[in-house]
């Protein structure tokens, strides 16, 4: 019996030493110390022994209990060791690597321009004014003095969602809008998106406009040709080519088409230009007195003018593109440029 005894321990503890995870040596551990285990065995054979004997091997089993837990215990002290620096390998950081950059973002071109359009009307004296992209028939035409069924809706498609509400076409609405709600002095500008059935190098179905509308006692068709002349000399230069143009809009009477000289050719014709030299950038005008009457101004006091910018078409001048497409594309290559 004590040689079984010392074999057991032998064989134990070199079964101990070759382990290298926790669960096969709990497993190993009940086995052996366990309730039903080796040496559990051997301990309730004693009862069958002579007392003598019995003390004797009761005791190397005893001593040998002792001796395998304290070595079971010490490799699994040591497994846990070994489990928690491979842990700490592996979620290793180094914290002294520069970090990585997520690429800055920046506002598109069309908005960089609105605002600087923004920050030289409101330089000579305009503040901003806004309304709706989906706007009423009534805003959008009618009380524009462009009744329903007239053929000046032709030239300004758009979406329907019924009867009385459109994509707006223009920004000409939030005039409308603005009177309403003040009386003289107005001077506002307002920028915004609007909608067309239109599309070629030069025109797009969605593009901005900013309108602008200054109404006061004493406002002649000179401080029209004064406060736009200031702007383009402002924003392309003293050398820009302009040329005011006669034209027609039912809102505005007299009117006018400020033409900027195209950038893109110089001047001598090109596709961007069709073959003109110039490039339309605003439709202006005298307020039309019929809108007074939808507003409650009055038209013997009171005058004003007006005018509405295409944001694209002064982009495209300021940076020498020749297809508005290039704006909403979204090719990035093409808006990191600026
Ligand atoms: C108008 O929209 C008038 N509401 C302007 C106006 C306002 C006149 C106040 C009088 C008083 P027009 O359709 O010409 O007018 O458009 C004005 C400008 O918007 C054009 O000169 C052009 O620069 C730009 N534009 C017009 N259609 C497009 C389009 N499809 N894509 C890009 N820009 C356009
Ligand atoms: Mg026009």
């Amino acid at each position: 019996m004590k040689e079984q005894l010392e074999k057991l321990r032998e064989a134990t503890i070199e079964l101990i030493s070759g382990l290298s995870d926790e669960k096969a040596l709990n497993d190993a551990r009940t086995r052996i110390l366990g309730r039903k285990g080796q040496l559990t065995g051997f301990l309730r054979g004693l009862k069958d022994l002579d007392p003598e004997e019995r003390a004797r091997m009761g005791q190397l089993a005893n001593q040998i209990k002792i001796d395998l837990e304290q070595s079971f215990d010490r490799m699994e002290t040591a497994i846990r060791e070994r489990m928690e620096e491979q842990r700490l390998a592996a979620e290793f950081v180094d914290v002294t690597l520069p970090g990585r950059r997520s690429p800055i973002g920046r506002s598109h071109i069309l908005h960089r321009v609105t605002d600087e359009l923004i920050d030289v009307f409101a330089g000579l004296g305009f503040q901003l004014a806004e309304g709706p992209e989906v706007e009423l028939d009534y805003y959008n035409f009618e009380a524009l003095n462009i009744p329903r069924d007239h053929p000046a809706r032709d030239m300004q498609d758009t979406f329907y969602f019924s009867d009385n509400v459109v994509l707006r076409t223009h920004t000409s609405p939030v005039q409308i809008r603005t009177m309403e709600k003040q009386q003289p002095p107005v001077r506002v500008i307002c920028p915004g998106k609007v909608y067309r059935r239109d599309a070629d190098i030069t025109h797009s179905p969605m593009f901005m406009q900013i309108e602008g509308l200054w109404v006061d006692r004493g406002i002649s068709f000179a401080d029209l040709k004064g406060v736009l002349t200031a702007f383009v000399q402002e924003y392309f230069g003293k050398d820009v080519g302009l040329r005011f143009r006669p034209s027609f809009f039912p809102f505005t009477e007299p009117s006018a088409e400020v033409d900027i000289r195209c950038v893109i050719c110089g001047g001598e014709g090109c596709r961007t230009c069709s073959q003109t030299g110039w490039l339309e950038i605003l439709g202006s005008g005298m307020v039309d007195p019929v809108l007074y009457g939808f507003v409650n101004y009055d038209p013997s006091v009171y005058t004003g003018f007006a005018f509405g910018m295409g944001i694209e078409r002064v982009a495209m001048l300021k940076y020498r593109i020749p297809d508005i497409r290039a704006f909403y594309e979204n090719d990035v290559r093409f808006l990191n440029q600026f």
